[in-house]
């Protein structure tokens, strides 16, 4: 049987790379998985580290070019390339476009083609805001047909009272949860 098509977008949520990274290697052994980069992700060096080493390692993980500009996320939808979306990490300033049905930037446009197929994205916060000027937008998206939540946390409650991180260990639950039209519960975790 064929492999399940996953699109993986990361959004600019730089302290999530190193995370994200040997997932998306455990990934791509179950999926055949096709990596998708923001703009911002694939193209700003920070403290964190270097755009072009991030992508690099996609590459060679996938084995497939990443999706890194609105032109080529374009066919995601009328070339139905995936069977499922995943963004992860997914930033506060991606949150808020999908949740206004913005498509400025190649992984809004990646979810904006990809759902039109009526096919589920999955979403994994990771956001400094998230309980602040963003929490509107996860009410409005976890309310919203197609999209599914990876289960998140509050990840420093004190230190940053308004973030919340997905746990990225449940990234792959999620997913299978979200191809039979499921959202993995508890969407809401305790403390560490
Ligand atoms: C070093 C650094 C770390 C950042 N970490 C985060 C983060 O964890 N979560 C977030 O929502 N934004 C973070 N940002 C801000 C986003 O990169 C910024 O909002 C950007 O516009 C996101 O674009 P994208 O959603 O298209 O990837 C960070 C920015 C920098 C420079």
């Amino acid at each position: 049987m064929p492999k399940t098509r996953l699109g993986l977008a990361i959004c600019g949520s730089y302290c999530t790379f190193d995370k994200i990274i040997p997932i998306a290697e455990k990934l791509s052994r179950d999926y055949d998985m096709t990596a998708i980069m923001s703009e911002n992700a694939a193209e700003t060096d920070t403290r964190f580290g270097c755009a072009e080493n991030v992508k690099k390692q996609l590459l060679e993980i996938s084995g497939k070019e990443i999706i890194c500009t609105i032109t080529e996320a374009e066919p995601v939808g009328p070339k139905k390339l995936f069977d499922v979306l995943a963004v992860a990490p997914c930033t506060g300033n991606t949150l808020a476009k999908l949740a206004s049905g913005i498509a400025d930037s190649t992984v809004t446009m990646a979810c904006k083609a990809h759902l039109r197929n009526g096919r589920p994205i999955v979403i994994a916060v990771s956001t400094n805001d998230a309980l602040g000027a963003n929490a509107k937008n996860i009410g409005e998206l976890l309310n919203r047909k197609n999209i599914y939540f990876v289960p998140f946390r509050q990840d420093d409650p004190h230190g940053k009272p308004n973030s919340l991180i997905a746990e990225l260990a449940l990234l792959k639950d999620t997913i299978e949860a979200s191809l039979e039209g499921r959202q993995l519960q508890p969407v809401i975790l305790g403390p560490k």
